[in-house]
């Protein structure tokens, strides 16, 4: 290949470059996704913002009401379960933020009035995340209770059942955080409608291993 032919080539794939990142970025404007950048590589995930987070997620106490052997599912709204339905959704990302297919998520927590099942596996739930790293979780706002602001526990891993981070989100805003002793600001919910009035909230994950 001559020298006029090598640039004619470099040029064209420097334009491809460019006009995959440039509909790319239309793409994510029109519809609220976000690019993710991967070491050397841009990637364009799902539905929900998939930009990894600059902090690791924060481990804390499990506390007192954490069951094993909940159900594997990604929606914990069931018959007579009380409160302000939300879906959930966010990424798994190791700690050189790359997506983790397969990560292990457990979430269990309190209802809208602040309790919790203790008997069964009401709000308790096990689920893997997709082949791009993607989690969804259908549930309701869990109300504060006493000593707590309003919070989801959580257990996540990228391997179900080895190096278990258990730790707990948190929503924006609320009177109550700033005096709950376990609260942490990293570990806040990003709230959101949907246009058709629903809620909706993101929450990426970044382990540290
Ligand atoms: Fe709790």
């Amino acid at each position: 290949m001559d020298l006029n032919k090598c640039l004619l080539v470099a040029i064209a794939a420097l334009l491809s470059i460019y006009a995959f990142c440039t509909l790319s970025s239309l793409f994510a404007e029109s519809t609220g996704n976000v690019q993710a950048i991967v070491p050397g590589m841009l990637f364009l995930l799902g539905n929900a913002p998939a930009q990894c987070p600059e902090e690791f997620v924060d481990p804390t106490t499990e506390g007192p009401y954490y069951k094993k052997g909940s159900p594997e599912r990604t929606n914990l709204i069931e018959e007579g379960i009380v409160g302000e339905p939300i879906t959930l959704s966010g990424y798994v990302f190791d700690k050189n933020c790359n997506p983790v297919p397969g990560a292990w998520l457990d979430f269990w927590q309190a209802d809208g009035k602040g309790n919790y099942d203790n008997r069964g596996y009401r709000l308790r739930g096990q689920q893997f995340t997709d082949e791009l790293g993607k989690y969804v979780l259908r549930t309701v706002i869990p109300s504060a209770y006493p000593g707590r602001t309003s919070h989801i526990h959580v257990k996540v891993a990228k391997i179900a059942g080895e190096e278990i981070v258990t730790s707990q989100l948190y929503f924006p805003d609320r009177s109550r955080n700033a005096r709950d002793p376990i609260f942490n600001a990293s570990m806040v919910i990003k709230l959101d409608r949907s246009e058709d009035g629903s809620n909706r909230g993101y929450f990426n994950f970044r382990l540290n291993q």
